[in-house]
């Protein structure tokens, strides 16, 4: 199991760190899941020095498709790095859609990744009206096929998939578990024609209004490998019961 908070734009450094001490003070020894947060860029040494000694992960929200030069404003994989992360979220919904993010953008930034040693959290999702059109799979399919066009198999396989249906994000409207399952499902199919039985072992989370209350029966689902929260990852308490929901 992997489960994220992804903080997006909140918190200041007192708030930060207050809470990722609260989050490891109250993860139990034997937590079997992934856990990583996901703070802004200019909280990541502050949450990374109150996760010292605890097994709980860090990563970024975005990363530059470039190296490095002159791109003023962005951040690279080996900046990401150097800092202390280990993932990095790709191709979330809000990038694509508020920053026009394209399938090419988000192919490099993958690529860009796994040269630094980074392992991509990589978004995927459709929106209502895709949906109501019947082409949530062919969406997420494309999106896929497009993430990983450069890939090789051992990428794909270090690749966690997050189902954000963008529809369900900051709504409070969650996916039904079955429809999260039958999403999953068809994304398991797409890694199994990847990467074989390999597919197996990809941990492919869910995103969109997970709650405390609705956690479980999300995380019940056979190919839910986990979530990825965002507004209930900014209070301790609900964060660490999504934590022990499974
Ligand atoms: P919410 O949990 O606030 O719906 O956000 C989901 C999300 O976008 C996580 O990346």
């Amino acid at each position: 199991m992997f489960i994220g908070g992804n903080w997006k734009l909140h918190l200041d450094t007192q708030s930060a760190t207050q809470l990722t001490q609260e989050i490891v003070a109250g993860l139990s020894d034997k937590q079997a899941a992934e856990i990583v947060l996901f703070p802004t860029f200019v909280h990541l040494p502050v949450v990374r020095d109150a996760l010292c000694n605890s097994d709980v992960k860090l990563g970024a929200q975005n990363q530059s498709e470039h190296e490095q030069g002159a791109y003023t404003g962005e951040v690279s994989a080996w900046m990401l790095k150097d800092v202390g992360c280990q993932y990095v979220l790709l191709g979330h919904s809000e990038r694509r859609h508020v920053y026009h993010e394209t399938d090419a953008m988000i192919a490099k930034k993958l690529t860009r990744a796994f040269e630094a040693g980074l392992k991509p959290v990589l978004c995927v999702g459709e929106t209502l009206d895709e949906r109501d059109d019947d082409r949530a799979s062919e969406v997420v399919l494309q999106q896929l096929n497009a993430a990983f066009a450069d890939c090789d198999v051992a990428q794909i396989q270090t690749t966690v998939i997050a189902y954000e249906p963008v529809w369900a994000i900051g709504t409070g409207r969650v996916a039904t578990p079955d429809q999260a399952q039958t999403m999953h499902a068809i994304i398991r199919g797409f890694l199994h024609d990847r990467v074989g039985d390999k597919a197996r072992d990809v941990q492919i989370i869910y995103g969109g209004s997970v709650k405390p209350d609705n956690a479980k029966d999300i995380f019940s689902k056979p190919d839910v490998d986990g979530g990825l929260i965002g507004g209930a990852s900014l209070v301790a308490e609900d964060f660490l019961a999504i934590c022990s929901a499974f």
